[in-house]
């Protein structure tokens, strides 16, 4: 075993979940959508870069037969984020015609970038699409969005780990935690 120290453990002021609650929602997550795609062969599609750590450890406990995909997305800048533009800058290998999808995210925030994604997707014609999200913000949503697999909500904060970043950092944490206030600008 190392010893190295997490240089990220400073910058955080609470743990929102811990490692093992994310582990354990995640395998409920499993359990539940494999029973309702163990016949599908579902297309599961992830939007870069954040939900590859909650894709990964999904996928990994469903034993059904899947096959797996990304987006990869830019919004121009936080302005057109509010709106709802949104650029693809990796489109998805493979048609999508006729499958069943399902559609993982990591966060949803105000779902503006999640809704126009949808509205893509369903264009292509899919058998059918359902959303899986592992943290859910209710109190931001400026658009309803069904989301057919839920993790957990979370408080209208900024937090990072398991995925989520700030300034590209923080992915890697196995838990979830808010950053400290000193530490958005400081990293
Ligand atoms: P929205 O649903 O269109 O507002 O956008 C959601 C995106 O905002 C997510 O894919 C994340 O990249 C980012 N995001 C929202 N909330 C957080 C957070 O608390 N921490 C880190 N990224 C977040
Ligand atoms: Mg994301």
């Amino acid at each position: 075993m190392t010893s190295l120290i997490n240089p990220y453990e400073e910058h955080i002021s609470e743990v929102i979940f811990t490692a093992e609650e994310i582990q354990t929602k995640v395998k409920s997550m499993a359990e539940e959508i494999s029973l309702d795609y163990q016949d599908k062969n579902p297309i599961c599609i992830g939007v870069l870069k954040g939900v590859f750590f909650f894709m990964a450890d999904l996928l990994r406990a469903m034993p059904i037969s899947l096959e797996v995909d990304f987006l990869a997305v830019n919004n121009y800048s936080p302005d057109d984020r509010k709106h709802g533009f949104v650029r693809l800058v990796k489109d998805l290998d493979v048609s999508i015609t006729g499958r069943h999808v399902l559609f993982i995210e990591d966060v949803i925030d105000t779902g503006l970038t999640l809704n126009y994604l949808l509205r893509n997707l369903r264009d292509r014609k899919p058998a059918s699409i359902n959303l899986a999200v592992l943290f859910n913000k209710p109190k931001l949503r400026f658009i309803d969005i069904p989301v057919k697999y839920k993790g957990f909500d979370l408080p209208d904060r900024f937090v990072v780990g398991y995925g989520l970043d700030h300034q590209e950092k923080f992915r890697n944490l196995p838990y979830v935690g808010m950053l400290k206030a000193d530490s958005i600008l400081d990293v």
